[in-house]
Parts: C-alpha cells; structure tokens; sequence
C-alpha cells in the first residue's frame, strides 16, 4: 500500500489534511524554518517555539537562552535576536536554548503540535527527504504562507519536496495542491530569486533591506543533515 502524500497550502487548512498516521513537514522559507536549520547547523541545543511576544520575554535575561522575536519581518526591540538567519552564524548560539517566535513560521508548528512535527529549509532539503522514506507515515508538507494567505517561496518549495517523494515508489497523491505545487516548481527553474521578484515577501524583505537574508534562503551556502522535531513545545535536533 503507498504512502499518502499532501502538501496544505495555509495553515488555515490544515484541519483538512491532519491525521494520525502523518508527518508534518512545516515550511517556512522566509526565513522561519531556514532560520531553525542554521541556528542547529550552529550548535544550539534546542529551540522552544512560543506563540506570543509575552510568552517570549518570560524567557529574557536567563542563563544559556536566545530569545528571538519577529513581526512582519521586523525584529522586536528588547529581545536578544530577531529572524535572520545571519544572526545565528556564530559560535555564541552553541549549546544555548533558543527561544522562538515569528509571524507565521512557529504558529504553523504549533498548529500541527499534536503529531509528528520535522522542518524544512533548503538547508536540509536531503535530509528530511531520507527521514521521510525511512519512515512509515503519511506526509502532509504544510505551508506556513503568510496571515493565512498562500505565498510563492513556501508553495515552491513544498514542490521541490513533492517532487521528490513522488519519485520514489513508496509514495502517491490524490491531492490538487500537491500537483499544483509540484507544476509551480518546475515551471520555477533554478533561479528563485529572480522568479519571486514580484512576490510578496520578497517585496517586503527588500523594502527592509534584507534582500541578503532571502538570497541566503533561497540558496544557502551549506547543508545540514539535522531533521529538528517537535517534542512537546520544543524543536530538538535528530542527526541522522
Ligand atoms: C514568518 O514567520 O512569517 C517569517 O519567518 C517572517 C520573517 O521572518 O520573514
């Protein structure tokens, strides 16, 4: 019997896909998830996702611990980092806790808490491709979009991954969103960041002057083969 394989384009959707048998694969290119690849490519320990800036600052001022927030692709004052995945290239992250909360990105992974929760990046595209064939479970790659809404970075790359499950033989789909993802990759080519030069959050990140940050997304310039997984509220790192 094949494995099933969806991809949930907003996590407004999700209801419709969840079911016991799944791995959650959350997406969140820009920057959220590529963000949790590099801060584990660097050595931190774990990274506890929080929903609310309040429930953040609680954390402030703690021995070993990074409190990250963003909104709107902004870093937030008073708090030690915000969502660029620059920030967290130094050796001052290793075996610290990293607290997180962004936009989209860690309210995608909270959504999806209560099963067998990995992310993805282009970081380590390879890696959670092989923790998903050596797997049993059906995979829903959920999409974390943007206030609800379905955005080009994370639809292209839930194509890119599609793509490749679908090519092996443990895998089928009955699922439009998986097809149309699957078509919106190919018809992408390889260079993402001049094919998203109209998209939304390109266009957002560019007016903050953080055009390095999507480029770095995009493509970055290492890999991992950390596939993080959601114990509880916090993300762990499972080296394969
Ligand atoms: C998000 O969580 O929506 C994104 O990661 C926002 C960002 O940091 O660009």
């Amino acid at each position: 019997m094949k494995r099933k394989l969806n991809v949930c384009l907003t996590p407004d959707l999700y209801n419709y896909y969840n079911n016991d048998n799944n791995i959650t694969v959350v997406v969140d290119i820009l920057r959220a998830t590529t963000v949790i690849s590099t801060a584990f490519h660097y050595g931190v320990k774990e990274i506890i996702v929080v929903s609310s800036l309040d429930e953040a600052s609680q954390y402030l001022n703690k021995d070993n611990y990074i409190v990250a927030a963003e909104r709107n692709a902004q870093p937030i004052e008073g708090f030690d980092y915000g969502n660029s995945p620059f920030q967290y290239m130094n050796d001052g992250v290793k075996d610290k806790t990293l607290v997180l909360t962004t936009t989209n990105g860690t309210k995608s992974i909270k959504i999806a808490r209560d099963g067998v929760v990995i992310t993805s990046s282009y970081v380590n595209i390879d890696a959670v491709f092989n923790y998903i064939m050596n797997s049993k479970r059906d995979v829903v790659i959920l999409c974390a979009g943007w206030k609800g809404l379905v955005n080009m970075e994370d639809s292209i790359f839930a194509g890119n991954l599609s793509d490749k499950i679908l090519s092996s033989s443990h895998f089928q789909t009955s699922c439009d969103s998986t097809l149309l993802v699957k078509e919106l990759y190919r018809s992408a080519g390889s260079d993402l960041f001049t094919f998203l030069k109209p998209s939304a959050h390109r266009e957002r990140l560019k007016h903050l002057d953080m055009e390095k940050d999507t480029r770095f997304c995009l493509k970055p310039t290492f890999t991992s083969e950390i596939v993080p997984y959601l114990l509880e509220d916090k993300l762990m790192s499972n080296i394969i």
